[in-house]
């Protein structure tokens, strides 16, 4: 049976956070705080009274298919992107010029009406490439498709996207190539210029949006994750020396409870300075928590949720940098951990359905919420970017 947490459980924990925050207020600011505490602790304003913004993925099926949801998007976003709609082999029908805008138009059509930022995710990825750009015979050839679909897809949308992953999770040590670069099907024949190509092409297309290389497994302290840390400084420090327009670097942030590679928020910190000193604004792309090797019981895993949200958050929104926060899904209703859709068969080794979101599948705020509201809440004010 699916746990469901009840609004007195929520209730508590939510009126703590705002007599903190009305105490925590002169007689000038009390009125304002009244004003907010009228008004449910929806995440996109708490965000945004930090300069930040806040924002979740859809899918066009959601946006069609499960209203609900949808009212709980508009009330807790302030920004949307496509969880797979934009990904070039997910679009493309199977041919060059064979794209299908459908999908990706009704996520870009919902942000414009509902007033909501839009990101772009993505223009190139190694792992949603149409098959038949493998089967391209030169570089010549290669290189055009690059641009071609840089120029169709980013151009579509041109002045209506806040940030675009340009290049999706570049770098990979572990494939030996020069500067920790992963042996991506553009690298094979382009070697590591399809990367300048790349981000040229997105910025004659929209000069307007932040270009982002965005990277997973950079947050955490493991001999690993510091290569790839390492590998991904050089790269940006490359790109920015040489004038290839980047502006924004993207941490995807997957995050797992327990029994993964130990956090450390001072490490985090150093890291998010070091970007930052390369004149760099920071996302947090992609943020969720998985709940493996978290015993079954549903308190206790989203305990243990929660707290990984909020000690990853504390850190991260320490850096004025950060500009963004991005969970990968808003309910565990529509997560792609739930929906095991990946090369892990399995995220957990028992049946209990995993709890990796802010809300719960019944769109109930789960502790989860209350952590990322309190990160929020506590974090330092930022110029918006
Ligand atoms: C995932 C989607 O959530 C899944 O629905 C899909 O099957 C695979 O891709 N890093 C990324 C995202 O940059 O695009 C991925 O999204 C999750 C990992």
């Amino acid at each position: 049976m699916r746990y469901k947490l009840s609004r007195s459980t929520h209730a508590p924990s939510r009126r703590r956070f705002l007599a903190a925050g009305l105490a925590a207020l002169g007689a000038g600011g009390l009125r304002s705080a009244l004003v907010r505490a009228a008004e449910a602790p929806a995440l996109r304003k708490l965000a945004a009274e930090k300069g930040l913004i806040y924002g979740t993925t859809i899918a066009a099926t959601q946006i069609t298919g499960d209203p609900p949801f949808v009212d709980l998007v508009r009330h807790e976003a302030g920004l949307v992107v496509a969880e797979n709609e934009m990904k070039w082999q997910v679009m493309n029908r199977g041919g060059p010029e064979e794209d299908d805008y459908g999908p990706a138009d009704t996520i870009a059509n919902f942000a414009s009406v509902n007033e909501l930022v839009l990101r772009g995710h993505n223009l190139l990825w190694y792992h949603r490439t149409p098959n038949w750009y493998f089967d391209l015979a030169d570089r010549q050839q290669q290189e055009r498709a690059v641009i071609d679909h840089i120029q169709q897809l980013a151009g579509r949308y041109r002045g209506k996207i806040h940030s675009w992953d340009v290049v999706n999770e570049p770098i990979e040590p572990k494939d030996g190539r020069p500067g920790g670069l992963r042996n991506a099907v553009f690298f094979e024949t382009l070697g590591p210029e399809y990367l300048d190509l790349a981000y040229h092409a997105a910025r004659d297309a929209d000069p307007k949006a932040l270009l982002v290389v965005n990277e997973y497994d950079i947050e955490l302290d493991a001999p690993e994750q510091e290569a790839r840390r390492s590998a991904l400084l050089h790269l940006l420090e490359r790109m920015r020396r040489s004038g290839t327009p980047v502006d924004a670097v993207g941490i995807q942030a997957h995050l797992t409870a327990a029994g993964g590679r130990p956090f450390s928020a001072p490490l985090l910190r150093k890291f998010l300075a070091e970007l930052a000193g390369l004149g760099l604004t920071i996302q947090i792309t992609e943020l969720d928590v998985t709940d493996e090797n978290v015993p079954a019981d549903v308190t206790v895993r989203d305990r243990v949720v929660a707290d990984t949200y909020g000690r990853f958050l504390d850190a991260a929104l320490d850096e004025p940098a950060v500009k963004m926060v991005v969970t990968w899904g808003l309910s565990d209703r529509h997560s792609w951990i739930v929906r095991r859709e990946t090369h892990q068969t399995k995220w957990r080794t028992d049946d209990a359905v995993p709890r990796p979101l802010p809300f719960d599948a019944d769109l109930e705020p789960k502790p989860a919420f209350d952590a990322i509201a309190g990160a929020f809440a506590h974090a330092p004010e930022r110029a918006p970017g």
